[in-house]
């Protein structure tokens, strides 16, 4: 009774290590140093030549407050799926990446040593306020 009682004990004490564990990996923000600075440069031309046009700085302050909480991954789909308007979906998944970056970097979010990536945990990242 009393070793069961132990073992029971085992496996809550795993069950919530690995409940801690997750939940540190899905807190994770944007500001947390997730892109690179070499991508936000990368970023900065494509951002030029393909949204400007229509959308300045000041429309992601104004539009932010719907995609907190939200993870990154979803902003980054949307973009890919929507924009540029008058052409969805015509850049590399790369260029939208680097957009991305430069984006979150202009709306003063820290660049950090960890390279943004859509395949590798950009859907654990959460969208913060400034
Ligand atoms: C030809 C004009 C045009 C271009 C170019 C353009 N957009 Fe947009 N964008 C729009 C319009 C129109 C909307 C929808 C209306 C709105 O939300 O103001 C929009 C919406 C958005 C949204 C809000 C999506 C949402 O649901 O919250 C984001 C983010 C965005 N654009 C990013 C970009 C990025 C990044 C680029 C460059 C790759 C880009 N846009 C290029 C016109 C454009």
């Amino acid at each position: 009774m009393f070793k069961n009682s132990k073992s029971v004990f085992a496996v809550a004490l795993i069950l919530l290590i690995w409940f801690v564990s997750t939940s540190y990996a899905q807190t994770k923000t944007i500001k947390d140093g997730v892109f690179t600075e070499a991508q936000v440069e990368a970023g900065q031309n494509a951002y030029e030549a393909n949204c400007n046009v229509c959308h300045n700085i000041k429309f992601y302050r104004d539009i932010w407050k719907g995609w907190i909480d939200k993870p990154l991954l979803n902003f980054w789909y949307t973009i890919v799926a929507e924009m540029p308007a008058d052409n969805p979906g015509s850049l590399l998944d790369a260029e939208y990446t680097y957009i991305v970056a430069n984006i979150l970097s202009e709306m003063g979010f820290p660049s950090g040593d960890t390279v943004l990536d859509p395949n590798n945990g950009m859907g654990q990242i959460n969208i913060v306020s400034p």
